[in-house]
């Protein structure tokens, strides 16, 4: 049977941290793959982390399953990192889920299950595996704009314009913060607007938010989200703890479904559903360490304080690049970089010009340019620099 299968096109994400670890040469840098590096190369396991761990290991005494949905008290306490403390709490339902991937892929099926037939509005650019999974699922897929290239920035006219004639059978997948792959982000009037038009039209919003806290702030990265879910009356939400938390491999994710009061319980019965066609229960391990972390107060202040530090630095090197630039090219022309947030920004150069960077240079980004600031440190900044004013970008 496996002859009717077809080749699979490589993700390129995937694919581009493959070629890197084959690149032999010993000043290569990897601004691929979306994961948070020190001064060192390293991606550390964060002290709060760390902590819980130890003491798990200590105090863990069985490996029987957890609930179908995962634990109540992390779903608990990351939703009101989420969305602050016990906001619309008689409203949420919440799945542990396997990453935010996970978590993004049971929240598409949930939309199929409500409204087959409904469409799915992303952003272009939107992180690619996006629109594989909906392509996969066989969801309608339909882009709005987004990103200017010119300015660097939100190209929110034309947002608002393709958004324009959307309905109830229309969902609205946006980016909780720090856009993936821009770093372009709506400002508090945008995320208004969006607001308002996605109440008057009755369409679904559906956001996706990896990187809480990477962006502005635990707070500030959540407000725009805060405020939709405020001013609608359902809405979609897949969080990830991959980045925030730095446990990538460990899996760990949130689906979180807004809907009224009077609703809740069927809502989360679709979830735990959901949950027991897909993986059964989730993984335990990342979100025993969140739990742990959120409702410890020392822990959770510890690693507030080392998020924080992750975040000022990236915004140190995002100033440190532009500033670079600035210099060497006379031109303000990549400020935005200093203004976009979170880990990437798509630098705006051909796929030619990327793989100049890659075989003359070592350095590997996405073909669109997309570029993951967390992947560089003050030594390797001014060699990116260098190697983008020599390819003429
Ligand atoms: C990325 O965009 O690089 C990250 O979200 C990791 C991934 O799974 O693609």
């Amino acid at each position: 049977m496996f002859e009717a299968l077809t080749e699979q096109p490589p993700d390129k994400i995937i694919a581009l941290g493959q070629a890197f670890r084959s690149d032999p040469r010993q000043d290569k840098i990897d601004l691929g793959v979306g994961v948070y590096r020190n001064a060192e190369g390293v991606t550390p396991i964060m002290r709060a982390v760390k902590s819980a761990e130890t003491q798990l290991l200590a105090t863990e005494t069985t490996k029987a399953y957890t609930g179908m949905l995962g634990d109540p008290v992390y779903r608990e306490a990351l939703t009101d990192l989420i969305l602050g403390p016990g906001v619309h709490a008689e409203r949420r339902a919440t799945a542990a889920t396997p990453g935010g991937t996970g978590a993004v892929r049971q929240g598409f099926e949930l939309v199929m299950m409500a409204r087959p037939g409904a469409t799915v509005w992303v952003s272009d650019p939107t992180w690619p595996n996006h629109t594989s999974i909906l392509k996969h699922l066989k969801i309608e897929t339909k882009t709005y704009r987004y990103f200017d290239a010119a300015t660097g920035g939100v190209d929110f006219d034309g947002m608002m314009a393709d958004l324009a004639g959307i309905g109830p059978d229309d969902v609205v997948l946006l980016h909780g913060c720090c856009h993936n792959p821009t770093g372009a982000n709506l400002d508090a009037g945008q995320w208004a607007a969006v607001t308002e038009h996605l109440e008057k039209t009755g369409a679904l919003p559906f956001v996706d938010i990896a990187y809480q806290g990477f962006g502005d702030g635990l707070e500030a990265d959540a407000a725009g989200l805060r405020h939709l879910v405020a001013g609608v009356p359902e809405a979609i939400i897949a969080a990830s703890c991959s980045k925030n938390f730095g446990i990538y491999r460990e899996r760990t994710g949130l689906l979180l479904a807004l809907g009224d009061a009077a609703g809740r319980d069927r809502l989360q019965s679709n979830l735990f559903y959901l949950n027991r066609q897909n993986y059964s229960f989730p993984p335990d391990h990342g979100a025993r360490l969140v739990q742990m972390i959120l409702t410890d107060d020392a822990l959770r202040a510890d690693w507030a304080r080392e998020l924080e530090d992750v975040r000022t630095g990236m915004l140190a090197l995002r100033k440190q690049l532009a500033e670079e630039l600035r210099q060497r090219t006379n031109s303000d022309r990549f400020d935005f970089i200093a203004e976009h947030r979170g880990m990437f920004s798509r630098l705006g150069t051909s796929p030619e010009k990327v793989e100049t960077l890659r075989r003359e240079h070592g350095i590997y980004m996405v073909a669109d340019s997309r570029m993951n600031i967390a992947g560089l440190n003050a030594r390797t900044v001014p060699v990116l620099a260098e190697a983008i004013v020599a390819a003429g970008i």
